[in-house]
């Protein structure tokens, strides 16, 4: 199995620069450092890296180029998870396997830790571009990435996720466009931000910049659909997360609306819509179509 081999690469090299990007001397601001590393390395899978490492060496760019930008993505998303366990948010008590952020550290570290990773990735990203001679293809990747990440992508969906569970219901009805722009912004919104970061990077064309965008929306509403089934389906132990997280706060789901039978069909689909892209690609997409084929079993 070549691929996980390369998949190990891509992670040991995520997790090596996010060592070194959060080495940071400290004092008085000691415990938020230590609440940031506590959620980065309590055990993610990386997936949001992995795709933009990925992407890069697809389109003829390195996994190297691309760190800062794979560690920015891994950063903002570690953050999107501390914060949508906090009482405020899903009320969650274990995340990666571990206690979440906010029970360790509590509330106010909690949201200091994500805000600090939030900035952090911000720093690693303008670092890198200041440092480049032709900065422009850097400074794209960074574009994408904080446009992913703020309202008009993962808060955006974050936002339309809280406004319409159970206490917050705002709407009469689930709709079924409603429930599209929750998923595809909350969670589609950065992976495709990963893919299309990393062709960046590497000096795609727009053309293929926006293909990359098309796969990456695909996999990150399958992905979203996924969450959705693991949290009636799956194991609490194997995910390192709470099941029934959903159902206890009346959440807008793919299940609750289409029926679990419906939604595995339309992770399906929604694969194969990214592979055909992938393909498109030629031999040197390899990795990232078997990727693709592996997260639809993914039980984590
Ligand atoms: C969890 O993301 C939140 C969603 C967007 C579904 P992951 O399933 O990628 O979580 P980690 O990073 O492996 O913890
Ligand atoms: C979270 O969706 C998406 C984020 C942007 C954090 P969920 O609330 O379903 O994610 P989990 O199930 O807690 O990981
Ligand atoms: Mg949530
Ligand atoms: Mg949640
Ligand atoms: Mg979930």
């Amino acid at each position: 199995m070549e691929w996980k081999e390369t998949l190990s690469r891509y992670i040991d090299l995520t997790n090596e620069a996010l060592s070194t990007y959060t080495d940071i001397e400290n004092g008085e601001n000691k415990q938020v450092i230590n609440a940031m590393q506590y959620s980065l390395f309590a055990g993610g899978k990386r997936l949001r890296p992995v795709l933009t490492l990925a992407a890069a060496e697809m389109l003829g760019g390195s996994a190297k180029m691309a760190l800062p930008y794979a560690c920015a993505l891994e950063m903002i998303h570690t953050y999107s998870l501390i914060h949508d366990d906090l009482p405020a948010m899903d009320d969650d008590d274990l995340r990666r396997g571990k206690p979440t952020n906010h029970k360790v550290y509590g509330d106010g570290m909690a949201i200091l830790a994500g805000d600090g990773l939030l900035n952090l990735a911000y720093e690693i990203m303008l670092e890198d571009a200041i440092k480049q001679d032709n900065p422009k293809p850097c400074l794209k990747a960074a574009h994408t990435i904080a446009v992913a990440a703020g309202i008009h992508g993962m808060i955006g969906g974050q936002t339309a996720d809280l406004m319409n569970e159970g206490q917050f219901n705002q709407v009469a009805e689930p709709s079924a466009s409603t429930l599209a722009y929750i998923h595809q912004h909350k969670t589609g919104a950065l992976l495709a931000a990963a893919l299309t970061a990393g062709a960046y990077v590497a000096g795609a064309t727009e053309k293929e910049a926006e293909a990359m965008k098309s796969a990456g929306f695909a996999l990150g509403l399958a992905f979203q659909i996924q969450d959705d089934l693991l949290d009636l389906e799956g194991d609490e132990e194997e995910m390192g997360k709470p099941v029934g997280s959903d159902l206890k706060n009346d959440k807008m789901t793919y299940p609750a609306i289409y029926g679990v039978e419906a939604s595995h069909e339309k992770v399906r689909a929604l694969t194969d819509g990214a592979l055909g892209i992938f393909k498109g690609f030629g031999s040197t997409s390899a990795f990232l179509q078997s990727l693709a084929t592996y997260l639809i079993s993914r039980r984590s």
